[in-house]
């Protein structure tokens, strides 16, 4: 197969992690005989340093024009202590979502044997946690209009959704519910938001047309308290754009490391494919940030093109450096092994098996 897919490194640790990505997918074209066509492109704050715009549009065409987008990461301390500041990395996130109309955030949380005694939550609470979350990515609070009183004392998001916005993702969502645990959680504050009353709605009739899959509704307050008792109990968890945010930051506690969950993000057309993590600028250019995420998102991107030996080799590759311990130290305190290391053996180790291995 022959893809075309735009890197954008981005700031702090994004384009280190990515590299390792790189490495694994040069590991796939020999192995499995493909031709990936790889462009790198300014994304984020380095970006802005250099064009004065956070998402420049050669970028963004770039990105249009590509098969599929690797994504490190980006912001920065300039900006992150500064949240008064007009142009920012986030903005040009946000503007690539919207623009190529990526509507699902498909965020994976999946327990790994190896790390269960890594996690700061019991042992028997994370034990065989497998869920994926799937949060809506172009609507809601996020993209709402921004109001702020010229005296600087008041301000308003807006948070709007249609049933069109909510019917698509939702279907998604079932049919991955299908193909997994055959179970569904529509996660919402339908108690008090009008918006949540819709998605409540919407998706209770959607769940109509897919019988064979448990539906239930819980509230996010308490879908953030169960995801920490038994995080068992989910298989898919469907949301909203803000809530999505934080119960996927708040998920990733359970394997005791952000820098292990990757994330694909969707749409009809384009598909992007990133780290859950940030840019995590204090770690940046020390060969200390962990590339699982990222490359287990470029397994994501692979099974979005039906590649799927190839991405179970990556994810089977990854399993083995757990086994062997070469991890970075985020995941074993001990460990002195670095980003560059742990690229190497994973993309050094990727070989054809009929393992049929999940993210
Ligand atoms: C994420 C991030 C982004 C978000 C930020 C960087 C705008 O936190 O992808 O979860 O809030 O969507
Ligand atoms: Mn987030």
């Amino acid at each position: 197969m022959q893809l075309k897919i735009a890197l954008l490194g981005g700031d702090g640790i994004g384009p280190e992690v990515l590299a390792q990505s790189v490495k694994c997918l040069k590991a796939i074209e020999e192995t499995f005989n493909h031709r990936f066509e790889l462009v790198e492109a300014p994304f984020g704050a380095i970006a802005i340093s250099g064009s004065g715009k956070p998402l420049p549009n050669k970028t963004l065409e770039l990105c249009k024009a590509s098969d599929a987008i690797l994504l490190g990461a980006i912001g920065s301390l300039e900006y992150d202590n500064n949240p008064e500041a007009k142009v920012r990395p986030e903005q040009g996130l946000l503007r690539i979502r919207k623009e190529l109309g990526l509507f699902a955030s498909i965020r994976p949380i999946k327990m790994f044997p190896a790390f269960l005694g890594n996690s700061p939550l019991k042992r028997n609470i994370v034990e065989n946690t497998d869920m994926v979350i799937f949060r809506e990515l172009t609507g809601g609070i996020y993209f709402g209009q921004k109001t702020l009183s010229e005296d600087g004392t008041t301000a308003s998001d807006l948070c709007t959704y249609s049933e069109g916005e909510i019917s698509r993702i939702t279907h998604l969502a079932f049919k991955s519910a299908k193909k997994r645990r055959k179970k569904l959680t529509l996660v919402d504050k339908a108690n008090v938001l009008e918006t949540s009353r819709l998605w409540r709605k919407t998706v209770t009739e959607i769940s109509k047309s897919y019988p064979d899959v448990e539906f239930e509704c819980l509230f996010i307050d308490n879908a953030a308290v169960q995801m920490m008792l038994n995080p068992r109990q989910f298989d898919v968890v469907l949301t909203d754009n803000m809530f999505g945010d934080i119960l996927s930051d708040q998920g990733s506690v359970i394997l005791g490391s952000v820098g292990l969950l990757p994330s694909a993000s969707a749409g009809i057309d384009n598909a992007m494919f990133e780290p859950f993590h940030g840019s995590y600028p204090q770690a940046k250019g020390k060969n200390i940030a962990n590339p699982v995420a990222s490359i287990l998102s470029t397994a994501m991107l692979l099974q979005h093109f039906n590649l799927n030996e190839e991405a179970n080799a990556i994810v089977a590759a990854v399993h083995k450096s757990f086994v062997k311990k070469v991890v970075t130290a985020d995941v074993l305190g001990s460990s002195k092994y670095g980003t560059d290391y742990v690229g190497d053996f994973i993309s050094e180790n990727i070989v054809e098996s009929d393992e049929n291995q999940s993210i």
